[in-house]
Formats: structure tokens, sequence, C-alpha cells
């Protein structure tokens, strides 16, 4: 269907028809899908009639191939104009094969398998039914009280935006119509990650300069990438809730960038301007955030209920109203639904496909390059052959390892650490404690533990948060570990052996208790369906850890927010020189976080060779040429992720005290070299001034290279324009 067949689509319509196109409900709603009893309660309950749900515009939360043929095919014997319904639900990190969360995937710096775990996720969804997923989601987070970090690929705009684009080509490939892939709707416009506290669904207030150097860009990204839809945010942005800003949909997201797809509000976003207080009642909300741009409505039915009177009354344009559907019925023609609504919907090669080994392998790989080494005193991990091993913890033989937002992934079709571990053990070397629950442990329990860690030579305690501890709705105030693990570390500290701990758990957390008691920490993540065996595989060394953390480790939580590209005040602190008063820091704690952004250890150890720069000076015509040479100087075969960062030494603006500017991954064996071949442009010197133009100034710059932002070697260059 071309652009006027479509408008003539819309011609059409009647204005409820249109309407109904704007809104979002669950399969609950639908014919074909249950028995009609059990659909009434909803439509009751939401206030809504038979006619604008058999005409209504898109389906959340559904998938498999069977059920959503039915409910297709339903649907459309009652549609009056042949227009398909839209299948949406939130594949986040996979649909069946659960790749890590991704603030796990972060941690791997790999782009390519990224964009892999999407695209099988596209695949796997698409032969289920499904049309459009819910992500990515690429809010920048700095705040680990809150649960959605895990989300995130973390609190560096560049890393995220390059994962953004790795996600969307993963989901969408070069072709919408392609029945294996599927759109992506990247999520939650804007700067949702930067809730005040932490706390879930909380205000936003920052600076617009603030705003476009660090929380958009990733959004951005994902646009540039082609990304399909955008969904808005809950936040407040400005004092305006975004899902009826008009500003940032209309203003920054439309005309500025101009993105032409589909914009959706996030869950009930659109009658929650009323609990915020910009709107009286849902037909003021409807108004605001039709206004505002925002496409289709999730869950609520101020559209359906409003639209139609407010064009009546001439309060909304019904043009506005045209436009909005016209993105809908396009997004469906994209994806080729005209021609045939049931698209890759296939309930035999569901079956063969779901989960399958395939699938599965890149879900291996992908966790065990997320897992990040915290601390290896005395090379503790990997486990040796001879030892005998006493796993211990809530997370010993736990199937809770798949990680927030995974409803279609079965946890007990993952391996759990144990059954991981007993496989590729000696027999009668591996002793087990387990079925404590992560936030009680019983004297019994204890016991046992205690009983089997004397007759080990190591320890291994599997510990962490469980999956509901973090995700949406699932802010903390402490993010220690619970009281009764941190206990259990103490209690086998007791034993006097050594012990390696693995960590599971979807944010960076305050490792009171457990950092300085443990020998080794190795951070799973969530690692999802393959994750018990990527981590006995780490734990016995037949895979180097590779991981490097893409959000800092806080030493407490009263360091919150901390993240490496801070500014330096005008009193920074010198950590150097203690019990200065007036200067940037707190009384009872070091500024910087435990463990910083880049962070992570390996079996190998690296060297790094000072940098050499192909000139001191650069110009805009041309750049830098920097190369750092690395050498394994370890025993195993292992990767390095050098890391360079920039500092504008003297900014119109304030700059922070480094910037992640790229990365080079290096493979290198025992004793082998290897050159990361960094080019330094104009283009990465740019930056936000007060006016908010985006350029860059000439002068002096700091480059850093490293195996992490703390432990850098820093030089200096000089960029040099006509004008300097
Ligand atoms: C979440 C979104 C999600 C939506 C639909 C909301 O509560 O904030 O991220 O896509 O629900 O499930």
């Amino acid at each position: 269907m071309n652009h006027e067949s479509l408008l003539e689509l819309v011609n059409e319509m009647t204005l409820e028809e249109k309407v109904a196109q704007l809104q979002q409900l669950t399969a609950a709603f639908y014919r074909g899908a249950q028995t009609d009893s059990a659909i009434t309660g909803p439509l009751e309950e939401l206030g809504i009639d038979q006619n604008t749900v058999d005409a209504s515009g898109s389906i959340l939360g559904l998938s498999g191939a069977e059920a959503v043929i039915a409910i297709q095919k339903t649907y459309l014997e009652n549609s009056r104009l042949g227009i398909p319904l839209l299948f949406m639900a939130d594949i986040v990190h996979g649909l069946k094969t659960i790749f890590p969360i991704p603030l796990a995937i972060g941690a791997s710096w790999d782009m390519e398998l990224a964009e892999k775990s999407a695209e099988i996720a596209a695949k796997e969804s698409a032969v289920s039914g499904i049309h459009v997923t819910f992500a990515p989601m690429v809010d920048l987070v700095r705040d680990p009280r809150w649960g959605r970090v895990m989300e995130s690929t973390g609190e560096d705009p560049h890393l995220n935006s390059l994962f953004a684009k790795a996600f969307v080509r993963g989901f969408q490939g070069d072709d919408l119509k392609d029945p294996e892939r599927i759109a992506a709707c990247v999520k939650h416009f804007a700067a949702y990650g930067a809730a005040e506290g932490g706390r879930e669904y909380n205000t936003v207030d920052m600076s617009e300069r603030q705003m476009r150097e660090y929380y958009l860009p990733a959004y951005k990204a994902a646009l540039d990438e082609g990304c399909a839809m955008v969904m808005t945010s809950f936040n407040t942005v400005d004092g305006i809730p975004a899902s009826g800003n008009e500003k940032l949909m209309r203003g920054i997201l439309r005309d500025e960038w101009g993105f032409d797809g589909v914009l959706i509000s996030d869950w009930a976003a659109i009658r929650e301007l009323i609990a915020h207080g910009t709107a009286e009642d849902d037909k003021e909300a409807a108004y605001r955030a039709m206004r505002a741009g925002v496409d289709i409505e999730m869950m609520t039915p101020c559209y359906v209920h409003h639209l139609p009177e407010l064009v009546q009354i001439g309060a909304i344009d019904e043009k506005m109203i045209d436009e909005a559907v016209y993105r809908v019925l396009h997004l469906k023609e994209q994806l080729g639904l005209f021609e045939n609504p049931l698209r890759g919907a296939d309930p035999v090669r569901e079956k063969e496909i779901v989960f399958c080994e395939e699938h599965r392998n890149v879900s291996y790989e992908l966790a065990a390059k997320s897992c990040v080494l915290l601390k290896n005193e005395d090379q503790v991990l990997p486990l040796k052959n001879e030892q005998k091993v006493a796993l211990i913890g809530p997370y010993a033989d736990s199937h809770d390892i798949l990680g927030w937002w995974s409803a279609e992934g079965v946890k007990e079709d993952a391996a759990t650490l144990g059954s991981a571990l007993g496989a590729k053990m000696e027999q009668g070397k591996l002793m087990t404690s387990a079925g404590f629950s992560t936030k009680h442990i019983s004297a019994e329990q204890l016991a046992h533990a205690r009983e089997l860690a004397n007759q080990a030579d190591v320890i291994v305690l599997a510990l962490g948060e469980d999956s509901a501890m973090s995700g949406e709705g699932a802010s903390r105030t402490n993010i220690q570990l619970p009281e009764a693990q941190i206990q259990l570390v103490q209690e086998m500290k007791k034993t006097g052996k050594k012990i390696a701990v693995v960590l599971f758990n979807g944010r960076p957390l305050d490792l009171h208790g457990v950092y300085d008691e443990a020998d080794a920490i190795l951070e799973a993540w969530f690692p999802g369906s393959e994750g018990g065996r990527a981590v006995a595989d780490i734990l016995l060394g037949q895979v180097n850890p590779s991981g490097k953390l893409t959000m800092s480790f806080p030493r407490s939580v009263g360091q919150v927010p901390v993240y490496y590209n801070r500014f330096n005040t005008g009193r920074p602190m010198d950590p150097a020189k203690t019990g200065e008063r007036y200067v940037s820091h707190y009384i009872d704690s070091p500024n910087e976080p435990l463990l910083p952004f880049g962070f992570g250890l390996s079996y190998s150890a690296f060297s790094y060779e000072e940098p050499i720069f192909s000139s001191l000076e650069m110009t805009a015509e041309e750049p830098l040429r920097v190369q750092v040479k690395v050498t394994n100087t370890g025993e195993h075969a292992g990767t390095e992720t050098v890391q360079l960062y920039i500092r504008d030494i003297s900014g119109e603006v304030v700059r922070p005290l480094m910037e992640l500017k790229d990365y080079a991954r290096l493979h290198l064996q025992p004793g082998e070299s290897g050159i990361a071949d960094f080019t330094v442009d104009e283009a990465q010197l740019r930056y936000h001034h007060s006016d908010l133009t985006y350029t860059s100034d000439p002068g002096r710059f700091q480059l850093f290279v490293g195996p992490n932002s703390r432990d850098t070697l820093s030089s200096e260059f000089t960029f040099v324009t006509s004008f300097s």
C-alpha cells in the first residue's frame, strides 16, 4: 500500500474508527483470545465498548503464534475496513531464549553480540506473532537505587548510544517487512533514568543542556539507526510530564529530529497527567497528550472517550488525529501486515526455533562475556581441579537467574549454577548447600553450610538479590545484600577458608560485608538462560572473564549518584591529601566509587605502554592517531577492553573530568602484545555550549587510556583551528 492508498484509507475512516486505532489494550479484551465472558470484566472496568475494541489499533503483551493468529483472524472478521491489528510486547532481553539483562550486556562492551541477541529475540518474537518490541530501553542511569538500571546499558552516553544502535539493528534488520524481524520502540523518552532519589516514577528536573549532553544522545542514536517507534516516559521533564510535553515530543523529537514514526505513551501515562497535576480529567489529559504528539494511548481510554468531542468543539484539529492514525497505519504497512496479517506467526516453526540450541549458544556466549571479575586476591579463581568446593547460598542452586522482563522465559529451563558446576566437576569435589531464600537463612541451613565449608578447600558463595528486587517498581534505599546473606558471609569467614563470591543481581550493589571479606568476587548479574553454565565455566577457568562495569559501584548509598564523567568542582579533593576541610568531599568516605566505570579484572594480566601520538596537535582536517601497546603478561589467553577518555581542559561550560570516546577489544595470548589503534577527531570534542549549540573549541585536551576510568595513563594534545 503506498502513501496515497494509506491516505485514502484514513479518509474512509469515521472519527471513532480513527481514535480507536490510537487505543492499545492487552489481550484480555479481544475476541478470539478467551471466552467472551472473560472479556466483559476488563471492558467494564475501562468503560469501553466492544466496537472500540473491534476497531482498536494495537494489542500488547501477548505472544504465541496460535493465540495471535486466532485474535488476528477474529479481529479482521469484525473489521469494517480490513485493517490488521498490531501486536506489541516487552521483549527486552530475549523472548524464551533469555539473554543476560541489559546492564550485563553493557558490561560485555560487545556490540556484535548485543546485536545478535536482539536479532534472535526478534526471530523468536516474530515467529510467535509479535510485531513490535518495547525495546531498547536506553535511559542513562546513574542511580543504582532505581530498580530499572537493570534494563539500561549504563551511565555513559557514548556506550549507551552504540548499544542503542546495535539493538535496533538486531531487532529491525534492514527491512521491517522481513518476517523474521520486528520493529523496535526506543524508550522511555525522556530522561526517565534521572528520577530524583532513584525512586520509581519520581520527578526529573535538569537543565536542557544537561539533558541534551547526557540523556538524549542514546534515544537519538536509536532513531538515527531507523528505530520505528518511541515510547514516552512516566516522569516530568522541566515540570511537565513527558507524555504531555509538547516541547519534548513535537519540539525535539518530531520537529528537530524529524521523527515521523509512531509515538506511544507508556502504560496509563496519559491518564497519569491527572495525578501529576497537569490535567483535571481524562478529557484534558487527552487534549494535552494529543497536542504533545503522542499517537497511541496505552491502557487508558482518554483518547477514545474524548478526542471525538475535542475535535467537535474545535479544540483539536482533526488533521492532528489523521496524522497520528496515518503513522499507525504506515507502521502496519511497513511491517507488511496489510499483505499478510499473520506475518511471521507460525506455530510449527515456533516450536522449532524458539529456545533452540543455536540461540542458547549465543546466550551462553553473551553471559560469559557479561560477567565481571571484581576482585581476585591470590588468584583464588579459577578453581583448581584438585580442590574440594563448597557451593553455598541462595543462588547455589536457584533457577531465578533470568532477571526481570523475561515473562516468556521459563526459569526451570535455565541450568542452575550448582547443576552446571556439578556436570563439569569430578565426582565428589562439589558439595552444595542450597535452598535458602535471598532474605532468610535458617539456623539449620547455616549449620549445614558450616559443615560443608569445613570439609572444603574453597568456598563459593552464590549470593544476590532475587529477580523481583530490581526491574520496574523495585527501587531500594538500601542497596546492600540482604542482611541474612551478610551474616552468611561472616559465618563463612570464620572457617578461615578462601571465599569466592558470585553475585546475581540487577544493579550495582553497596558491597559492605562482602567486598573486604571475600577473596574473589564475580559479578554475574542476571545472566539469562545459559547463565548457570557460563558462570560455572568462568569459575572453572574454561572461560576467562572479560566484562567491564558500565555503571560505577558506590562505596555506600550515601555517595549516590556517583559516576565517572563528573565535574571537578572549584575545590576538588586531592585524594593524596586527607584532612582538608574546605574541599569537595565527605568527611566519612572517599569521593571515588568502590569500583569505577570500565572496571573488570581477568585471569590474565595486561600491561599498558605509554600511548604514542601521531602529533601533539590536532586540526579539524587532520585527526590524531593514538596507539597503545598492551601486553598479556599472564598465563591465560584473554580479552582486554582498552578504553580511551578525553578531558577538555577548558570549556565554555564546565566539562567532565573525563569522557569515554572510544575503546578497542584486544584478544591476546599469554605473552602476546597488541596495539589498540585509535583515531581522535574533531567530532569527538564537541559538546553543548550554553546556547545549546553543539560544537568544539580549540585548546588543550587531556587524553587517557587504560583498563578502566581510574587506572589510566594520560597525555595532552592541543586542538588548533585557524582561529586559535
Ligand atoms: C513500562 C514500559 C513497558 C510497558 C508495557 C510499563 O509499565 O514502563 O517499559 O514497555 O509497561 O509493558
